[in-house]
C-alpha cells in the first residue's frame, strides 16, 4: 500500500473565495459609468477637500474613480488584506497614493470619529452587517449636510415568482424594495438626493462574464479540488439565477444627504 497522500489543497472554502475574487476589476456588480452617475448627485462645495470612507472597498474598482473624481482623500476600508493589496498596487501605479488610503477593519467596528467624513461610500457591501444597521452606525461619521453613498440589493418589482424570493429571504432577509429602503433613510436622518438601478450590462458584461472567464484558470491552480469545484459551482448558479431573475432584483444605488 502506498503511504504517499495525494497532495491536498488546504484552503478553507473562504480563502478559495478570496482567491477567486482578488484579481477581478470588482467583487461585485457595478460600472464607471454608475459610479459617476452616483458621484454627480453629490452636491458639496468643489473647492474644499473631502473626507472620504469607501467601506467594503474589495480591490478598488470604485475607489480609483473616486479619487479621479473627488477632490479630497478617502480612506478604503476591507476586512481582507488581500483586496487591499490589490488596490495599493492598483494606486501606486496610477500615482494615487497621496489620495488613498488603505484600512483593513470590519465595517461594524471602524475607528473612525464622530462627523469625520463628508462622504461614505459602499457598492454592493453594506448587506454584510445589514443595511438599516449599517446606516445606523455610519451616519455617526457623516457630518451634518454629508453624502451617504450605498448601492445594495433591491427587488425592483412588488412582487416575484416564489423560487426568487425564497433564495433571497434566505441569502439576505433584509432584501427590500427601494420605496422600503429610502424609508430607513429618511428614518435615520437622511434626505434622498438620488434613486437609481443598475444596468443589466454591470451585472452581466462587467461582473458575470469576466466571473465565467476565471473558472477554469482557478480551478486549474487550486488542482481541481473539491472545494474549488463548489466554489465554482456556487458562482454558476447565483450566474443562473440572475439571468432567469434580473426582471425582479438589481443593486439600488442611494445618495442621501444627512439633515
Ligand atoms: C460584493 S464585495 C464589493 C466590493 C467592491 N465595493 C465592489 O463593488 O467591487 C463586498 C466587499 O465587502 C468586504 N467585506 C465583507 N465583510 C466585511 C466586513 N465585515 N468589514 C469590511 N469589509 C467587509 C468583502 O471583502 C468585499 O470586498
Amino acid at each position: 500500500m502506498c503511504c504517499v497522500q495525494p497532495k491536498e489543497n488546504h484552503m478553507t472554502e473562504l480563502e478559495l473565495i478570496i482567491d477567486f475574487h482578488k484579481n477581478s476589476e470588482r467583487q461585485g456588480p457595478g460600472s464607471f459609468e454608475e459610479t459617476i452617475k452616483a458621484i454627480n448627485f453629490i452636491k458639496l462645495p468643489k473647492d474644499r477637500k473631502l473626507r472620504i470612507a469607501d467601506i467594503g472597498c474589495g480591490s478598488g474598482g470604485q475607489t480609483i474613480t473616486l479619487a479621479q473624481n473627488l477632490n479630497g482623500q478617502i480612506t478604503a476600508v476591507d476586512l481582507f488584506p488581500e483586496f487591499l493589496d490589490e488596490l495599493n498596487k492598483k494606486s501606486k501605479k496610477l500615482g494615487l497614493t497621496d489620495k488613498i488610503i488603505t484600512l483593513k477593519n470590519s465595517m461594524d467596528d471602524l475607528p473612525f470619529n464622530n462627523q469625520e467624513f463628508d462622504i461614505i461610500w459602499a457598492e454592493g457591501a453594506i448587506y454584510n452587517i445589514g443595511f438599516e444597521k449599517g446606516v445606523k452606525i455610519w451616519k455617526e461619521y457623516l457630518k451634518s449636510g454629508g453624502f451617504l453613498a450605498l448601492s445594495e440589493i433591491t427587488w425592483i418589482t412588488n412582487s416575484r415568482p416564489c423560487e426568487i424570493e425564497e433564495f433571497w429571504k434566505l441569502e439576505y432577509p433584509e432584501i427590500d424594495t427601494a420605496s422600503t429602503k429610502i424609508r430607513i433613510l429618511e428614518e435615520n436622518d437622511f434626505t434622498l438626493e438620488g434613486y437609481f438601478n443598475i444596468s443589466q450590462k454591470s451585472w452581466i458584461t462587467n461582473y458575470y462574464k469576466p466571473m465565467e472567464a476565471r473558472f477554469e484558470e482557478f480551478l486549474k491552480r487550486n488542482n481541481n479540488s473539491k472545494l474549488a469545484q463548489k466554489v465554482v459551482d456556487d458562482h454558476k448558479a447565483e450566474i443562473d439565477l440572475y439571468k432567469k431573475y434580473s426582471n425582479y432584483y438589481s443593486y439600488g444605488f442611494y445618495i442621501a444627504r444627512k439633515n
